[in-house]
């Protein structure tokens, strides 16, 4: 990952005592159920589970392009077999089954719909097969699809004619995409997600290069892509609210993922400013246009000033105009949120001596708590009172948006032959009570997503993080899938809704 990781010296007793939310201490557990409509999932995503990379005329996609290049992904993995979820349904139906979860989230591969990504030169028939079967065997099941139009898988034939999502003209072609599957899909599927964690998308596609397309354009691409992408969400919101809302009667809305931010010192008016700008700056970018109307004026402060500072004659980041703003305003119908960690954040007082770039643009440092037990992925903390606060800053931000939560879990690097994952029984118990304690606090949350249902390609990461409920064997070619010990967790809490007492909790 791309994050400044830090040890972090002092304690942080004092920031304990500040929460002010609800009168129910951060620390404690809370007894209590969800409400009776609540829904719970989980997810999964194209080209994490797939595999068939190149088969029944799929097309590829940028992911396909980088992972077949040397050194971009842990020990150069690729997901061109991956799960083989291409050729599974069945079988991870039943598991879907066996957990009884009410929603599955999925998404969908636009190459494989569109070779080239432009619908006008040739739809793949075989592609629109494999997802009517798909979601009719969900159907079937009483699961509900969510699905996602895209989780990061562009055709490689966009990127390489027109840079990707730097280019204003993706936005067409995504919408003849978008469209198409509202066309084909859309009287089954109810709950559409455009884009997943856009900003993944931009930063580490188009800043830090170790996602797909692999580029490094400092401080700049990355702030363009964004760009375009929220002008894409707009623009597919408005055609499905237009065209397809009327005789489908579906939702359609966008899932941003990111970390809490906490201020290191909570009498530093600095430290709390700068926790808020890394919190804008990664959800606020996104969010904010969409429920308010135009960026985070913090992040037109912040990169304005550094663009002057750096005698270029305009912002790196872009503006919308008045009419693009108004369009822009108010089209989610539902906010997704992906969360998995938090950092300490602390004012950075010293000037940064490299060139533009987003990491820079923020002016703040990255840290973690030296208490916070030791992760099994790097960068994954399990902090759960930091997925409450990130709950309460959506409701305060953006007017109480019906809220999805679309991932939270946690990887592990290690497994044991007994699949006993109790790290992630404990991070599930910790964030899903920290999520009922939000509800608590006013949070219109509707439903919740465990990330993921199996182990998976996890990017540049490759198959050295696992994610899963339930173990894959990779190295075997029929990819044997074996439940973890979370599956009976997690069942029972689907179950019981919720940790109705101390007796039914573990
Ligand atoms: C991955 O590819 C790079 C570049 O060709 C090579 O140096 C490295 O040894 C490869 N790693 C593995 C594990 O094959
Ligand atoms: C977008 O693509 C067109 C066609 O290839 C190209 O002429 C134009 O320069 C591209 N724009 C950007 C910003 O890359």
């Amino acid at each position: 990952m791309m994050f400044l990781v830090l040890l972090l010296v002092p304690l942080y007793s004092q920031g304990e005592n500040d929460f002010q939310w609800t009168q129910t201490e951060r620390g404690s557990f809370y007894y209590g159920t969800f409400p009776p409509t609540f829904t719970w999932g989980v997810g999964s995503s194209a080209y994490q589970t797939e595999g068939a990379w190149d088969k029944d005329g799929k097309g590829q996609s940028i992911w396909d392009a980088f992972t077949h290049k040397k050194g971009k992904t842990f020990m150069n993995q690729t997901a061109d077999s991956s799960c083989d979820g291409y050729y599974k349904v069945k079988e991870d139906m039943d598991l879907l089954k066996e957990l009884k979860v009410s929603h599955y989230r999925l998404s969908i591969s636009w190459p494989r719909l569109i070779p080239t990504g432009i619908k006008a030169e040739s739809v793949n028939e075989m592609g629109i097969k494999y997802y009517n079967n798909l979601i009719n065997v969900l159907l079937e099941n009483n699961i509900t699809p969510v699905v996602t139009l895209y989780h990061w898988d562009l055709p490689q034939t966009l990127q390489e004619k027109f840079g990707g999502w730097q280019n204003i003209t993706m936005i067409t072609y995504f919408n003849d995409y978008a469209n198409l599957c509202f066309e084909k899909f859309g009287d089954r599927v109810k709950y559409w997600i455009t884009f997943s964690n856009p900003w993944s998308v931009a930063v580490e596609g188009y800043e830090t290069g170790e996602h797909a397309p692999g580029l490094k354009l400092r401080g700049t691409g990355v702030y363009k892509a964004a760009h375009n992408l929220i002008k894409a969400h707009a623009r597919v919101w408005h055609s499905y609210n237009k065209h397809w809302r009327s005789r489908q009667n579906g939702m359609i809305g966008i899932s941003l993922t990111t970390d809490w931010g906490e201020p290191v010192d909570i009498s530093s008016q600095k430290d709390i400013e700068a926790a808020e700008r890394f919190v804008q700056f990664n959800f606020g970018w996104f969010a904010n246009p969409i429920y308010n109307g135009d960026y985070p004026q913090i992040m037109k402060e912040y990169i304005g000033q550094k663009s002057a500072h750096q005698n270029l004659g305009m912002s790196r980041l872009p503006i919308f105009t008045s009419q693009e703003k108004a369009f822009i305003k108010g089209t989610s119908d539902f906010l997704g949120v992906g969360h998995f960690t938090t950092r300490y954040i602390t004012n950075r007082n010293f000037p940064s001596t490299q060139g533009p770039s987003y990491f820079t643009d923020k002016d703040l440092m990255e840290l973690v708590d030296p208490k916070w037990p030791e992760p099994e992925s790097k960068w994954l903390y399990s902090v759960p009172w930091g997925f409450r606060r990130l709950l309460n800053f959506v409701k305060t931000q953006y007017g109480s948006p019906l809220v999805l939560v679309t991932e939270n879990g946690v990887s592990e690097k290690m497994h044991c032959a007994q699949l006993c994952d109790e790290w992630r029984i404990h991070y599930l118990k910790g964030y899903i009570n920290e999520m009922l304690k939000a509800i608590k606090d006013g949070v219109r949350i509707q439903g919740y997503t465990a990330w993921s249902l199996l182990d998976k390609f996890e990017w540049d990461e490759g198959f050295s993080e696992r994610f899963g409920l339930y173990y894959v064997e990779f190295k075997n070619k029929n990819k044997p899938r074996y439940p973890k010990a979370s599956v009976q967790f997690y069942k029972k809490i689907i179950r019981a809704n919720g940790f109705p007492n101390f007796r039914e909790t573990l």
